[in-house]
């Protein structure tokens, strides 16, 4: 498993240098929009290219799901690494300095190896399934956070697709800023995830994720001793993108006030 992640760390430390020498000349970034408050930028593109072409010299066979190139089936569909090559790109087109590269490694369905990198602060989170996370050489822990209350939560806010949760978003968000020591938005979730399992922060919730938003603060977190469950029970959080985490019993209490809110 390590391979696949020292892998996945050259492709994400390749793209994170094509951002970074990039957001130092932001004048000349040219800014397409997508959809509604949905941007992308050259930057985006060459670093998922640089990603692909990195993992591709060592395994030409492997399939991709990257969010600029979307499904690229290889003859080996067992193996499928998901990638978002500039997390914030919102962020990174202001010059506001939180943004992320994100790449995990699913086999056979299983998310199996994850790497986020942070390129403005040079911090690597990595995971391999049933190996532990790991941030820059040293083992990662979700923090000891038991409840709510003096909790530091992460949350993105609904403004896409999900901005029909618009209502149910800001009761959520009333009652977690009534209960918690402070919510944040910092605005590139795959960070959001990888803070969590690192402890930086105790809790999560946004909706409307997309699968290379989530997939690798995923298996961090679990490999950090935190849980991630969709918001609400039953739903499959890789297809409808609202997803929860948390230091277990952060996660479980979070979990229960969301849930006095539904849509
Ligand atoms: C976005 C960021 C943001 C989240 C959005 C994502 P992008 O990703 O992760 O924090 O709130 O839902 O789409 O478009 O910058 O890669
Ligand atoms: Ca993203
Ligand atoms: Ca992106």
């Amino acid at each position: 498993m390590q391979a696949f992640v020292n892998t996945a760390v050259d492709a994400a430390r390749k793209a994170g240098n094509i951002i970074i020498r990039q957001f130092g000349q932001l004048d000349r970034i040219k800014v397409q929009t997508k959809a509604r408050n949905e941007f992308v930028t050259h930057v985006d593109q060459q670093a998922e290219d640089a990603i692909i072409e990195t993992i591709r010299q060592r395994y030409p066979d492997h399939s991709f799901l990257g969010e600029e190139n979307g499904n690229i089936e290889g003859a080996d569909k067992d193996h499928v690494w998901i990638i978002d090559p500039l997390d914030g790109t919102t962020n990174f087109i202001h010059g506001f300095p939180v943004f992320c590269v994100s790449i995990a490694l699913q086999i056979k369905g299983r998310l199996s190896a994850a790497v986020i990198y942070d390129p403005t602060r040079d911090e690597l989170f990595t995971a391999a399934r049933g190996e532990g996370a790991v941030l820059d050489g040293r083992r990662i822990r979700v923090s000891k956070q038991r409840e709510l209350q003096g909790s530091l939560i992460a949350t993105g806010f609904p403004y896409r697709s999900s901005a029909n949760y618009l209502d149910t978003y800001l009761k959520m968000f009333t009652g977690v800023m009534g209960v918690a020591a402070g919510v944040r938005r910092p605005g590139a979730a795959a960070l959001d995830l990888a803070y969590v399992a690192a402890g930086r922060v105790d809790g999560f919730w946004e909706f409307g994720l997309k699968p290379w938003d989530i997939a690798a603060g995923v298996l961090l977190i679990r490999e950090a001793g935190g849980i991630v469950s969709p918001i609400y029970d039953g739903d499959d959080y890789m297809e409808s993108g609202n997803l929860m985490a948390g230091t277990p019993k952060v996660h479980d209490e979070l979990k229960a006030l969301l849930n006095t809110h539904t849509k």
